[in-house]
This record gives structure tokens, sequence and C-alpha cells, in this order.
């Protein structure tokens, strides 16, 4: 585990940036597992300017979301799906066909998360997972539980994670209770895997996280037990 401490969140995005550029620069045709969450948002910015400025391409990356809302569609903004257009994919050269979220609104959500797993399988996996952690330390939507999920699968969503999403939303009512996301697997069979965390609201998580037991109750703690796990926490906000 590499463990980067960080002044600010500028550092932080410009960091884990220039660690997803260097995924795309040394494996053109690779597959990029993305988050969506606040945190990510400075390096959404950050690759966008590269890509601006003629120093990266996305022409050849496909990519795979973590998770998406359980009964949100890609045209409303509160969705994931609309989050990485605006964020990302509208703003550089990535083939949208090629960039995939799990969807909200299919009948047979069982259906969906085989195939989402079996999609990344097909892809040959994931070279480079980004991820935040939420503050009951769940990554993707693995909420904290008694045994970790391997595959892609709908949760209910904690209370704490309700309310820390309710800023994005006009009520905390609208904030759906229910989200379909990643499972273990796929994150933990990533060939990198690349954490951010922002400020000092994350401390506590981040340490019992990384520097305590491994436990579902926890659980990003199980990316301790990863290979090419690199974090990056900023000390501010
Ligand atoms: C988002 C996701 C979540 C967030 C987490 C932290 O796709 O999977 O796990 O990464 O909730 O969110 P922020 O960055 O808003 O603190």
């Amino acid at each position: 585990m590499k463990f980067i401490t960080v002044d600010t969140y500028a550092e932080l995005s410009r960091k884990a940036a220039n660690i997803i550029a260097a995924q795309i620069i040394s494996k053109p045709y690779c597959l990029l597992g993305l988050a969506t969450g606040s945190t990510p948002i400075g390096t959404y910015d950050n690759l966008t300017k590269m890509y601006e400025e003629g120093d990266l391409d996305f022409s050849t990356v496909t990519s795979v979301n973590l998770d998406e809302y359980i009964g949100l569609d890609g045209s409303n903004d509160q969705s994931y799906r609309w989050f990485m257009n605006h964020h990302l994919f509208d703003r550089v050269n990535i083939d949208k066909a090629k960039t995939f979220v799990p969807g909200g609104t299919v009948a047979d959500l069982a259906a969906e998360g085989a195939a989402y797993d079996a999609r990344i399988k097909e892809l040959g996996g994931i070279d480079l997972q980004l991820l935040g952690i939420g503050l009951d330390g769940h990554i993707g939507f693995n909420e904290p539980d008694t045994f970790f999920t391997g595959e892609t699968h709908v949760v209910d969503l904690h209370p704490s994670t309700i309310e820390a999403n309710a800023r994005f939303f006009n009520d905390i009512s609208e904030v759906p209770t229910k989200a379909i996301t990643m499972g273990m697997a796929a994150i933990m069979q990533a060939k990198k895997v690349l954490l951010v965390a922002n400020g000092p609201k994350k401390k506590e998580i981040v340490e019992k996280a990384f520097f305590g037991p491994i436990t579902p109750e926890v659980p990003a703690s199980i990316l301790q037990l990863h290979p090419d796990l690199t974090i990056i926490f900023s000390e501010q906000e």
C-alpha cells in the first residue's frame, strides 16, 4: 500500500489525474474503473485540461463506473450517468459507446448485475480502478455488512450515505434509497486501485479502513489485501 498525504484538494486532484494519465499513456486500450461523488471532480477537471492541451487521448479508452441509483435514468441530473457525462465524458474524446454505468432503471436488476460483471471480464478486467470512500467506509455502494459481496448487486443505502448524498438533492426525501453497485470481486481484481479521500472529515474512516482490522463492517478495509493500492489523502478540504 502506498499512502500519500498532501496538503490540499488541488494537489490531490493533480496527483490522481497524473496517475490516471500515466495509465492511459502506458496502455491506451485500457479499461478504467471510474467513480462519482464530489472527490473525483477535481481529478476529472485535471484530466480534461490535459486533453484540451493535447497531452491526453481518450479515444481508445473504455470505462466502467462503480454504481448507479435505482430508479434514475441517464437523463436525470442526479444520476451517475449524467454526472459522468457532465464532469468527464462530454469534455474529452472518449467514445461514449465504450463508457458503461450499471443500469438503474432496468426491470431485471439481478440480470443487469450479472451482465455487468460478465462485461468487465470480457473486457479483460479493470486496469485501474478509481475509488472514493464514504464516511461509513463504503466503496462503490458496498455498505457495512456482516459479509463482503463479490458480484455487482443491489443494495439498500445506509442512512448516513443517504444523509451525506442529500447535499446533491433539493430534499433528503428525494435521495434514492437503493443503488446497484459493482461488488468487491471486480474491484479487488483491478490491476491497480487508486483511492482518493479529501479533508479532515475523512481522516477517521481512512485510519480505520487502512490501519485497522479487515472487516465487512468497514468495507474499504478489504483493500488492504490489494497488491497495488495507492491512497491519496488531503489534509485540507
Ligand atoms: C461514487 C461512489 C461512492 C463515493 C463515496 C465518497 O461512485 O461509489 O463510494 O466514492 O460516497 O463520496 P464523496 O467523494 O462525495 O465523499
